[in-house]
């Protein structure tokens, strides 16, 4: 706790010292409400997810305007793996600080860091650090993507390793495109009351949503925090169905906005269980749109992504997860997958670890 709070200060001295200017970083704070947790005062991870992208939403759209040209509107295309590495409480300010880290030629890197602010005892901690990619489209022709404003960086080394992580993602982002493919493949939902307990079927989970004015950016478009934070919504629900106990996001896997969502649009966000540890659950979410008024367009993906939960008790400490009970071979081959993506971020998280001690 103690050393949380000690990063907590020296993240915001940092950004103090940073001297960039003010077109590449900016604060929001936000005191947390109930209507911001869950029913013991946790914080959701979807707000937390939500404030972050309204702030990159800004902070991109900001920039990208700050040149003679087309007006523009900076829509989320990518978000890393994002860690929520402490909880946060009703009561607590959220100090949210966005700033941009890398631009190419259409997309703009944006770094966010949360910090809670307890304001009656000072103590801050770091909750999340998340890094976005933005991409700007003309007010005038929505599809059109504008150019982006280079940054001038402080330093050299700024912009080698912003390419280097700009690169990266352009991999990460052809070979997932290659392994998913373009089909879509539903996601059936079984009466969960004919289930058996602890099986992916009862717990599965799905909610409708009517895409209105205020979900969308000035083009009309949903913004990507909204459904990030219905996805969050749904895999919660799914979580709790599984434990029935207190519930918290313990990590996002990195997601690819590949398709915009239209105001209008109904879209079904539906959540599965794939795969359980000793104390975490990981939970596949799926966004699919069906744009109402031009049906002709037909139902298409949006978004999918894996978020891991984690069940805690009365004093938040994280207790053990009733093991998945599997069906078929399809459970069982998305288990392994599951499997497989829990190893490498904890083999991941144990090397970061080990790299700031
Ligand atoms: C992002 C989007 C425009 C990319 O479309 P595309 O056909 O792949 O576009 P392009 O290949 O021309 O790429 C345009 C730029 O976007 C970047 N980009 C594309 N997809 C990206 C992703 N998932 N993550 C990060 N950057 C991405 C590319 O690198 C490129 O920039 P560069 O030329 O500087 O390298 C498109 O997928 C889209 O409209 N997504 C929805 C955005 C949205 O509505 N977000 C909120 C959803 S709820």
């Amino acid at each position: 706790m103690q050393s949380a709070i000690h990063s907590g200060r020296r993240l915001l001295a940092e950004a103090k010292c940073l001297g960039l200017p003010e077109t590449l970083r900016m604060q929001v704070q936000r005191i947390m409400r109930p209507d911001d947790a869950n029913i013991v005062g946790n914080v959701h991870g979807g707000t937390i997810l939500k404030m972050i992208e309204e702030a990159g939403c800004i902070i991109g759209t900001r920039h990208c305007n700050s040149q003679p040209g087309d007006r523009c509107v900076a829509a989320l295309a990518r978000v890393e793996r994002t860690d929520f590495l402490h909880p946060m409480f009703i009561g607590e300010v959220a100090h949210v600080s966005a700033e941009i880290t890398y631009t190419s030629k259409h997309s703009v890197e944006v770094q966010v860091n949360v910090l809670a602010e307890n304001i009656l005892t000072g103590a801050k901690k770091v909750t999340n650090k998340a890094t976005l990619w933005y991409v700007p489209f003309s007010l005038q022709d929505v599809d059109k993507i504008v150019d982006v404003p280079p940054m001038e960086y402080s330093r050299p080394e700024h912009e080698d390793e912003g390419k280097k992580r700009y690169e990266a993602q352009k991999l990460e982002r052809l070979e997932t495109k290659e392994r998913n493919g373009e089909v879509m493949t539903s996601v059936p939902l079984p009466d969960r009351h004919m289930k058996e307990a602890y099986t992916v079927g009862f717990s599965q989970s799905s909610l409708i949503h009517l895409v209105g004015p205020s979900d969308c950016t000035l083009l009309g478009f949903v913004h990507g925090g909204v459904t990030m934070k219905l996805m969050d919504e749904v895999a919660g629900i799914v979580a709790a169905r599984h434990c029935k106990t207190n519930i918290v996001t313990a990590s996002v896997d990195a997601i690819n906005f590949h398709r915009k969502i239209k105001k209008g649009c109904v879209i079904t966000v539906s959540g599965r269980m794939t795969f359980t540890s000793n104390k975490s659950m990981e939970i596949e979410v799926f966004v699919d749109s069906d744009p109402l008024v031009e049906a002709e367009k037909g139902k298409y993906r949006a978004v999918t992504a894996f978020f891991t939960f984690i069940s805690l008790d009365k004093d938040n400490r994280p207790l053990a997860i009733p093991p998945l009970k599997l069906e078929g071979e399809e459970e069982q081959k998305r288990f392994e997958e599951g499997k497989t993506r829990y190893l490498q971020n904890k083999a991941k998280r144990l090397a970061d670890k080990e790299r700031h001690q």
